[in-house]
């Protein structure tokens, strides 16, 4: 174990700052005692309901740079979980995060209190699944359930407060996607409503893929729609996080669209603590958690820093310079520099130039007098070979 990884969240210990947020991997104890060898600091159950039910079919499908899904909550009862699923789960090397959710704040309120007894370290309260209000309508017909409005904060408040009367351990809200819009306002609420840490995000959506050769909508229920994750998400939900940073002052988890060491290192200069890597997992493997922890490390230390915490809120306070040193509006272009040791002469500048600026000859040649310093070379250099320097 990296001693130099542990992470402190909500008081609780994490050997590391990466947590596998509600997902497969938690679909049973034996399962998350199995993931949790990866290394990964804590595990979230899949969300634990009072009224287990069977995904509509196909509930997954892999998009560009992700995957929709249809999943409701576990299909396990709250008995399993509170009799033995967590207890199993206890028995890996993760913390163990009980993620539920209840029809009314009361039921959440008693969920909690059995998940906190059965040995949970913490509990994660979801808010709106993009997906489920159609597909909870066609799983339970008759069922009569408003599905909640995106604006209407109380039920959410309800509930924390009646959980942090039930259970002494911290309680988390995670943010759906859906919020992207009103991010500021749900952070708010959140710290009104006394929770201890707020994560962010569930899946944006609803979102849909069709397959082309019978017309059909990729997943079951009745449009087909799904939650989408996976890194076509976390330009926004990196967003989202760095405003809630910026909006209020409790310990952030920051969810979606992880891949690499890289992606939780840029939550963390947003302003997360901890770092959730779901989708990543499922669709290579959970080898893939452990590379993160272990690229992780490397990174930070070659960022010449000594922790993450070293790193956490980098961005806020270089957008704080950006503001002190009048730069928030910076328009005289500065070209890139090609770095001759380091570029391939590959070409992707080349391709990607609108402007005719990026050519190779035996290297990357940028035309000073038409580039007008865009900066998409830059970004898809394979080798970091071009840089720019507009703000140092
Ligand atoms: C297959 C799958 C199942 C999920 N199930 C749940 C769930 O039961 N409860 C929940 O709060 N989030 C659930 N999520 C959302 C994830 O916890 C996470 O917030 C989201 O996928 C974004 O992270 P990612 O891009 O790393 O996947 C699920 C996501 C996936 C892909």
């Amino acid at each position: 174990m990296n001693e130099n990884l542990k992470t402190r969240f909500c008081g609780i210990e994490f050997k590391n700052p990466v947590i596998v947020p509600a997902g497969v991997h938690g679909r049973d104890g034996d399962t998350m005692k199995d993931v949790s060898l990866s290394g990964v600091a804590g595990i979230c159950t899949k969300t634990i309901v009072s009224q287990p039910a069977r995904d509509v079919l196909p509930c997954f499908s892999a998009v560009s740079s992700g995957m929709v899904n249809a999943v409701f909550g576990s299909d396990k009862t709250g008995e399993y979980w509170f009799g033995e699923g967590i207890k199993r789960a206890k028995e890996g090397e993760s913390l163990v995060i009980a993620n539920l959710a209840g029809f009314t704040p009361e039921e959440a309120a008693a969920l909690s209190g059995k998940a906190e007894k059965a040995g949970a370290d913490m509990i994660v309260l979801p808010t709106h699944c993009p997906h489920m209000g159609e597909i909870l309508m066609a799983m339970f017909p008759g069922m009569d359930f408003q599905e909640p409005k995106l604006t209407n904060l109380d039920p959410m408040k309800e509930s924390v407060r009646l959980m942090k009367r039930e259970v002494s351990i911290p309680v988390v809200v995670k943010l759906s996607g859906t919020f992207s819009h009103i991010t500021s306002e749900w952070a708010s609420g959140v710290k009104d409503a006394g929770a201890d840490g707020i994560a962010s995000s569930d899946a944006l959506g609803p979102a849909l893929s069709i397959d082309v050769r019978t017309g059909e909508p990729a997943l079951g229920g009745p449009r087909g729609v799904g939650g989408l994750t996976g890194p076509a998400i976390m330009p926004i939900t990196l967003r989202m996080v760095l405003e809630i940073a910026m909006t209020i002052d409790l310990p952030i988890i920051g969810v979606g669209g992880v891949r690499s060491a890289e992606d939780v290192l840029q939550y963390i200069m947003a302003g997360a603590t901890l770092v959730g890597v779901c989708t990543a997992g499922h669709v290579h493997g959970i080898k893939r958690y452990t590379k993160i922890i272990d690229d992780l490390e490397k990174l930070i230390k070659d960022l010449g820093a000594s922790s993450p915490k070293d790193l956490r809120g980098l961005t806020i306070k270089r957008i704080e310079e950006r503001k002190n040193s009048g730069k928030q509006a910076v328009t005289s272009p500065v070209p890139p520099v090609v770095d001759t040791d380091r570029c391939i002469a590959c070409g992707r500048c080349e391709t990607v130039c609108a402007y005719g600026s990026a050519g190779v000859e035996d290297v990357s040649t940028i035309d000073q007098a038409t580039c007008i310093g865009c900066g998409l070379c830059v970004s898809v250099c394979p080798k970091r070979a071009l840089s720019q320097d507009y703000y140092s």
